[in-house]
C-alpha cells in the first residue's frame, strides 16, 4: 500500500517543513499563528488530509516554551484526523537538561518527551540531539539524525591549509572524529570546564599543535558562544591560521554571533534546524530520507 504523507509546519520551522514536504512529494498543510499581547499563541491549522501519516515539523528554539507549546498544540489538533503522527523536532530544546547535575534539579527533557507522547506523537525525529541520554527519555520510537555529513560536505568545498578539526570539549570527541573522518583529516578535542553554578567556561587543555593551520571548530549547539569564543582565544594564542566554526544548531543568544566574529572567527556555518543567516546547510533531505 502506498504511504501518503502530509507535512505541517509550525511557526518556527515553516521553510524547513516546506522543503521536507517537497522532498517527500507530500501535501503541505499551512498553519497560521497569532501571538496575543499576553504571549499566548493562537494557532489555526489548514485542512488535514485523512488516512495519511502526518509529519509535524517544529524546532523548539527561543522562545523555547512558546515553540514547544505550539508543537504540542499542532500535534493534538492533527490527532483528530490521523493517529499516525510523527513529531519532527529538528532542534530539541531542553535536551541539555537530560540528567541531574546538581541536587534538586528537574530533568525537564523527560517531561518534554512525555508531553510529546501524550499530545499524540507516535514517533519522534530529532537532529544531532545533545546526548544519547536525552533521546533515552522517549518512550515512543525516537531517532536521531546526524547533520555532520551535510556540514562536512560544505567544508569539503573550501580550500584549507593543513586543516585540523577541533572540538571545544571532550563531550564532542566522537562528533569531531566523525567530521574529521569524512574530510580525511586529523582532529583534537579540547578540555573545557563549565562552572555549573555560574555557567562560566574555561579551556584547560595543554598546548596543541595548530601553528599556521586552518582550524574547523565543530559543536552541536552554539548558545551564548562562550565555548566557541574561549576555544578560539585559546587556539589563536597558539598562532593558528584561520578558525572556521561549524555547528548544527545556531541559537546565537543575544549578540553571540558578533562576539564570536570579534574573537577572530573567519566564518560561522550552521544548519537550518534553526533559521539564521549562518544556516548555509540544508538538512531537509536527510530528514526526508530518515522518515
Ligand atoms: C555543551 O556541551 C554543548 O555541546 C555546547 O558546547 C554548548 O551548549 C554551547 O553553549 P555556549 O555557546 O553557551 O557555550
Amino acid at each position: 500500500m502506498l504511504v501518503k504523507f502530509a507535512v505541517i509546519g509550525g511557526n518556527a520551522s515553516k521553510d524547513l517543513a516546506k522543503r521536507i514536504a517537497r522532498k517527500l512529494k507530500a501535501t503541505y498543510v499551512e498553519t497560521q499563528t497569532k501571538i496575543f499581547p499576553d504571549g499566548e499563541s493562537k494557532i489555526t491549522c489548514g485542512r488535514i488530509p485523512k488516512r495519511s501519516i502526518i509529519i509535524v515539523v517544529q524546532s523548539t528554539y527561543p522562545p523555547v516554551d512558546t515553540n514547544l507549546l505550539q508543537a504540542l498544540s499542532i500535534i493534538s489538533q492533527v490527532r483528530k484526523a490521523s493517529s499516525k503522527i510523527y513529531a519532527i523536532i529538528p532542534y530539541m530544546g531542553y535536551a541539555r537538561q537530560d540528567k541531574q547535575f546538581l541536587n534538586g534539579e528537574v530533568v525537564t527533557m523527560s517531561i518534554v518527551a512525555k508531553m510529546l507522547q501524550v499530545a499524540g506523537a507516535k514517533k519522534a525525529f530529532v537532529v544531532d540531539i545533545h546526548s544519547k541520554a536525552a533521546l533515552n527519555h522517549f518512550k515512543i520510537p525516537a531517532a536521531n539524525i546526524s547533520a555532520i555529513p551535510e556540514l562536512a560536505k560544505y567544508f569539503k568545498k573550501l580550500k584549507l591549509k593543513n586543516p585540523l578539526v577541533v572540538s571545544p570539549d571532550i563531550g564532542g570527541y566522537l562528533r569531531a572524529k566523525k567530521f574529521a573522518g569524512l574530510l580525511n583529516i586529523d582532529f583534537v578535542a579540547l578540555k573545557k570546564f563549565r562552572n555549573r553554578k555560574t555557567g562560566k567556561v574555561q579551556i584547560k587543555s595543554s598546548k596543541v599543535d595548530v601553528y599556521g593551520r586552518d582550524l574547523l571548530l565543530v559543536d552541536d549547539i552554539i548558545s551564548t558562544g562562550s565555548s566557541i569564543i574561549k576555544a578560539t582565544q585559546f587556539l589563536k594564542k597558539q598562532k593558528c591560521r584561520r578558525v572556521f566554526v561549524a555547528c548544527t544548531h545556531g541559537l546565537f543568544v543575544g549578540d553571540a554571533e558578533s562576539k564570536i566574529k570579534k574573537a577572530g572567527v573567519s566564518q560561522i556555518i550552521s544548519t537550518n534546524t534553526i533559521p539564521r543567516t549562518t544556516s548555509k546547510v540544508d538538512i531537509s533531505r536527510i530528514i526526508a530520507e530518515a522518515i
